[in-house]
C-alpha cells in the first residue's frame, strides 16, 4: 500500500474508518433487502397512520417527480456502447405509476435498439474483494470511497452519503429512511444517466455500477434502489494548491474547462448548464480537469415572453440575454456557464503570473468572459490561441538572441554537489525548476535571477511540451548525463562568493 509521507499510522486510522461504513454500508443494504417487503405496511409513526400516509404520498411524489428527470435524458438515443442506457432504464421500471403513465410507444421506441449491458461494464462482480483506501469526498447527496479493485486496479465509488444533508433533510421531512434512501440515489442514478449520455475527455469516465437488484431479471426486485457508481480515480481539486502552482497548470485547469464548457454547450443534449458550478464539482486525473459532479447539470432552457425574463444573476453582476422568436432565452446556459468559469476559476487562475507576451492576451479574455462579451466558441478560440503561442514560443519573440552568448554550454553533463535557490513558482521544493521553451528562455531568466549562476536543461517536459530547466547559484563539479546540458554563466566581473 502505497503511504504518502510520514502518516502512517493515520492513514491505517483512515482505512480502518472507511472499511468500517463500508462494513455498516454493506450490513444496512442486507437489511433492507428483508425489511423492504414489510416496509410500507409496517412502518409505524408514534401510532399516526394517517400522518404516515400522507408523508408517504409526498415521499412518492418526490420520487415520481425525480423519475421524470431522468426520462427525457433517455430519450435520447444516441448510440449506446456501454449499454447502460439500457441499464439505467430498467432502474425506472419498478414503478408502476410511473409506467402507467408513460406512453407506451416512447418507452417502446426507448427499449428498441439499446443493446443489453455489455459484458466489460464493470459490475458487482468487480466490487469483490475490492480494498477501501480512503475517503475522496463527500457532498450534500453522495460519500466518495477511493478503492482498488481486486486486481490492483484503482476506481472511484460513489455512493448515498448517509450522513449527507440530502439524506438528513429528506428523513427528517418523511421519517423514512428507506425512501429516502431510495429518493436520494436517483440523483446518483440521473448523473449516471448524464455520463453516459455525456463523454468527452473533460468529464469523468463511468467504468460502471453495481446495482442492488444486480442479477435481477430487470423486474419488480426489492432493493433496487441501492446504487454504486463505478468511476475513474481523480484527485479532488485543490484550489489552494493550484493557487500556488505555475501559470502553465493553472492555464490548463482554465484551458481544460472551456474545452467542457464547449462541449456542453453543443452536447447531445443540448445545450447544459452547470447549475451548481463549484471547483469542488471537479477533479484531475493526471493534471486534466475533469467534472465529476452532474447531477446538477440541467439542459432545459428558460422560455420567456420578453427579454426581462432572461435575467442572469450574480452576487456582483447581473445581466440581461435577448428572448428569441422561438420564446427561450437565448444561450442563456451557455452564458451562465461562462460567467461561472470566470468568477470560480479565471479571476483565480488565469491573470496572475501569466507570460508577460501573453498578458494582453490575458485581460483580454478577463474581461470578455466577465462581461459576457464573448460565446463559447470565441472563448475556446482565444484559449487555444493562446496555447499555441506558448507552445510555439512565438510570445517570446522580443526577447534578446545574444543573451545566450552570456552562457557557455556543456552538453551531455549534470551537476553534482549544487548550491540552490528557491524561485517562485518552482516545480520543485528543494530548488528554482521552471518552465521555458528554449535555451534562450532560460538564459533570460537566470539572468534575471540575481543568484542564479548556471542552469540545465534536462529531457523533462511539461503537458505543453516545455522544457524544465533547473536554476542554480553554483555547483561542484560535473557528472556525465546524456540527458543534460549544463549552461554556465561567463563570469565579467569575477563574483565575490556571498556568506
Ligand atoms: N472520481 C473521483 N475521484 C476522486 N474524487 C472524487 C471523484 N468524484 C468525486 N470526488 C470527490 O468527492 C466529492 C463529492 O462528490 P460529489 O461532488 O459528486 O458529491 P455531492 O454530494 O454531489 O457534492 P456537492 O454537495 O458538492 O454537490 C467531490 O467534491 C470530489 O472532491
Ligand atoms: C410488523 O412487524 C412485526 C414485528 O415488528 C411483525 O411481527 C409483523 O408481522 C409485521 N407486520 C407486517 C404486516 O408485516
Ligand atoms: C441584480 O438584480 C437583483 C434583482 O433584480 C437586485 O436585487 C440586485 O441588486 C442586482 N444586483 C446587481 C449587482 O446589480
Ligand atoms: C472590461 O473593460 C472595461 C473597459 O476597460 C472595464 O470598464 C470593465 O470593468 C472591464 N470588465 C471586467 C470584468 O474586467
Ligand atoms: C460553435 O462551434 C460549434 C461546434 O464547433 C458549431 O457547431 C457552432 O455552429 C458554433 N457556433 C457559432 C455561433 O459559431
Amino acid at each position: 500500500m502505497p503511504v504518502m509521507g510520514n502518516s502512517l499510522r493515520a492513514a491505517a486510522l483512515l482505512a480502518f474508518v472507511v472499511l468500517s461504513i463500508l462494513v455498516s454500508l454493506l450490513i444496512s443494504s442486507v437489511q433492507q433487502f428483508g425489511a423492504k417487503i414489510s416496509h410500507f405496511s409496517n412502518a409505524t409513526l408514534a401510532g399516526d397512520e394517517g400522518e404516515f400516509e400522507s408523508l408517504r404520498g409526498a415521499l412518492n411524489s418526490q420520487l415520481n417527480e425525480r423519475r421524470k428527470e431522468i426520462i427525457p435524458l433517455l430519450l435520447f438515443n444516441g448510440d449506446d456502447e456501454n449499454g447502460l442506457l439500457e441499464e439505467s432504464r430498467r432502474f425506472l421500471q419498478h414503478d408502476e405509476a410511473l409506467e402507467s403513465s408513460l406512453d407506451y410507444n416512447l418507452w417502446n421506441e426507448i427499449t428498441h435498439g439499446s443493446r443489453k449491458a455489455h459484458m466489460d461494464e464493470m459490475g458487482c462482480e468487480s466490487l469483490v474483494d475490492m480494498q477501501a483506501v480512503e475517503i475522496l469526498g463527500s457532498g450534500y447527496t453522495k460519500l466518495v470511497v477511493k478503492v482498488n479493485l481486486a486486481g490492483g486496479q484503482p476506481v472511484a465509488l460513489k455512493l448515498v452519503n448517509e450522513k449527507g444533508i440530502d439524506m438528513g433533510k429528506c428523513v427528517e421531512d418523511f421519517k423514512d429512511p428507506q425512501g429516502c434512501r431510495e429518493l436520494v440515489s436517483y440523483k446518483l442514478k440521473k448523473e449516471m444517466v448524464l455520463l453516459q449520455r455525456l463523454q468527452h475527455p473533460n468529464i469523468i469516465k463511468l467504468r460502471g455500477h453495481c446495482a442492488g437488484d444486480s442479477g435481477g431479471q430487470g423486474g419488480r426486485v426489492q432493493g433496487a434502489e441501492r446504487v454504486t457508481v463505478i468511476l475513474e480515480q481523480g484527485n479532488p481539486l485543490q484550489m489552494i494548491q493550484l493557487l500556488q502552482s505555475p501559470w502553465e497548470d493553472r492555464f490548463r485547469v482554465c484551458l481544460d474547462l472551456v474545452r467542457l464548457l464547449h462541449f456542453l454547450s453543443h452536447s447531445p443534449l443540448g445545450s447544459v448548464a452547470l447549475l451548481d458550478f463549484q471547483p469542488r464539482q471537479f477533479v484531475t486525473v493526471s493534471g486534466e480537469l475533469k467534472l465529476t459532479d452532474l447531477d446538477d447539470a440541467s439542459a432545459e432552457e428558460t422560455v420567456c415572453q420578453t427579454d426581462a425574463d432572461c435575467s442572469l444573476q450574480f452576487p456582483h453582476r447581473n445581466f440581461t440575454l435577448p428572448c428569441s422568436a422561438r420564446g427561450v432565452c437565448e444561450g442563456l446556459n451557455e452564458k451562465m456557464n461562462i460567467y461561472n468559469a470566470y468568477r470560480y476559476f479565471f479571476t483565480y487562475l488565469l491573470p496572475h503570473q501569466a507570460p508577460p507576451g501573453l498578458t494582453h492576451l490575458v485581460d483580454h479574455i478577463m474581461n470578455s468572459t466577465g462581461e459576457l462579451k464573448a460565446d463559447i466558441n470565441q472563448t475556446l478560440e482565444a484559449f487555444e490561441h493562446i496555447l499555441l503561442l506558448y507552445k510555439s514560443g512565438l510570445h517570446l519573440d522580443n526577447l534578446p538572441p545574444s543573451i545566450i552568448r552570456d552562457y557557455t554550454v556543456i552538453r551531455g553533463m549534470g551537476t553534482s554537489g549544487n548550491v540552490e535557490y528557491r524561485c517562485w513558482p518552482s516545480y520543485s521544493q528543494q530548488g528554482c525548476v521552471l518552465s521555458v521553451h528554449s535555451a534562450r528562455e532560460a538564459a533570460y531568466i537566470c539572468s534575471s535571477h540575481p543568484h542564479c549562476s548556471s542552469f540545465s536543461l534536462s529531457g523533462h517536459k511539461t503537458w505543453t511540451g516545455r522544457l524544465l530547466a533547473s536554476f542554480r547559484s553554483g555547483f561542484s563539479h560535473l557528472v556525465p548525463d546524456e540527458t543534460s546540458e549544463v549552461y554556465v554563466k561567463k563570469t565579467k566581473t569575477p563574483e565575490t562568493p556571498t556568506v
